[in-house]
């Protein structure tokens, strides 16, 4: 690291990232004790001068979204009034992003929820990995820097598939799906689904071909597995020779591999993955290069435009 006026610290939600973008970065960690009180509140103690620092804290708002997420409030209050110079929350997994607009009656948004609450407590900027949609940028009124993780899936990618097509397991993808396949230099079909719950969802038609070639399909979260599975099968049954899944987000609270047809699974490490995962049909990706480029770059002043592509 170059600019020695940066200082990265770590929440509790992905030590392991956090750790590994400091290695990438040729830095330790910032010095922090977080603690329960005996109520359940959160204390935090900064155990370093961060007086007029350019401070960065990686906390992942997955697993446990309540708790990671007002633990990152009082890690920024903390610093704020520490005296830091500016405070970047880099969140690996932006939580809470999903319910971005008000598609029914009497619901909240709480992306733009998070992303006020991240302003009041002091963050002067975001660096994030493929948000759920690009507008939640402009919930915030300072910047906020989405990288992608597919220039990594797709160089795993082309490794694994032999004649491939990039499949969206909902429209929620297509332009994720457009912008593989181009990568890939192929073409991209659509899987129709319907969610009926936050846990069931039901798919139904396919938009496009996938008769003999191997499918990709391709996400920015995979959470109970319904989607996948279910589009999985949908590709199956016209004809796919093999399935993968290439997904950002692991939060992977079902068995996607039980009654499915994927063979592998692409994922990065923006979320702490369960620790019976199954190694030999799971690709793992190390975000913590993107991370640490990202740190490095706006440490010194410098276009990070290159991670956007
Ligand atoms: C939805 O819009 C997202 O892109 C994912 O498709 C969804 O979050 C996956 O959820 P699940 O794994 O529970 O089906």
């Amino acid at each position: 690291m170059t600019n020695h006026n940066t200082l990265v610290f770590s929440g509790s939600s992905h030590r392991q990232l956090a750790e590994d973008v400091a290695r990438d970065l040729g830095t330790q960690l910032g010095k922090m004790d977080i603690q329960t009180f005996p109520d359940g509140e959160i204390g935090v103690h900064i155990c370093e001068n961060v007086r007029g620092r350019d401070l960065f804290v990686i906390q992942s708002i997955a697993r446990h979204p309540n708790l990671y997420l007002m633990e990152l409030l009082i890690i920024v209050d903390a610093l704020k009034r520490a005296s830091a110079g500016s405070i970047t929350a880099v969140l690996p997994y932006f939580g809470y992003a999903r319910q971005d607009r008000k598609d029914k009656g009497r619901v909240p948004i709480t992306a733009k929820l998070v992303a006020n609450m991240l302003e009041t407590a002091g963050v002067d900027r975001v660096v994030t990995m493929d948000l759920h949609a690009s507008q939640v940028q402009g919930f915030f009124d300072i910047p906020v820097d989405n990288l992608f993780a597919r220039p990594l899936m797709v160089e795993a990618a082309s490794r694994l598939l032999e004649n491939p097509v990039v499949v969206t397991p909902d429209v929620g993808s297509i332009r994720l799906a457009n912008i593989m396949a181009h990568a890939l230099d192929t073409e991209f079909a659509i899987v129709d689904k319907r969610r009926i719950d936050a846990k069931n969802i039901e798919s139904g038609a396919l938009i496009g071909s996938v008769k003999d070639r191997d499918v990709l399909l391709v996400d920015d979260i995979v959470s109970t597995g319904s989607t996948l599975r279910a589009a999985s099968l949908v590709c199956k049954e016209n004809g796919a020779k093999r399935v993968f899944a290439a997904v950002t987000h692991g939060l992977l609270l079902g068995d996607i591999f039980s009654e499915s047809a994927i063979e592998r699974l692409l994922i990065t490490d923006t979320v702490s993955l369960p620790p019976d995962i199954n190694r030999d049909k799971v690709e793992v990706i190390s975000s913590a290069p993107l991370f640490a480029k990202a740190i490095e770059s706006i440490g010194d002043n410098s276009s990070i435009s290159s991670l956007f592509k």
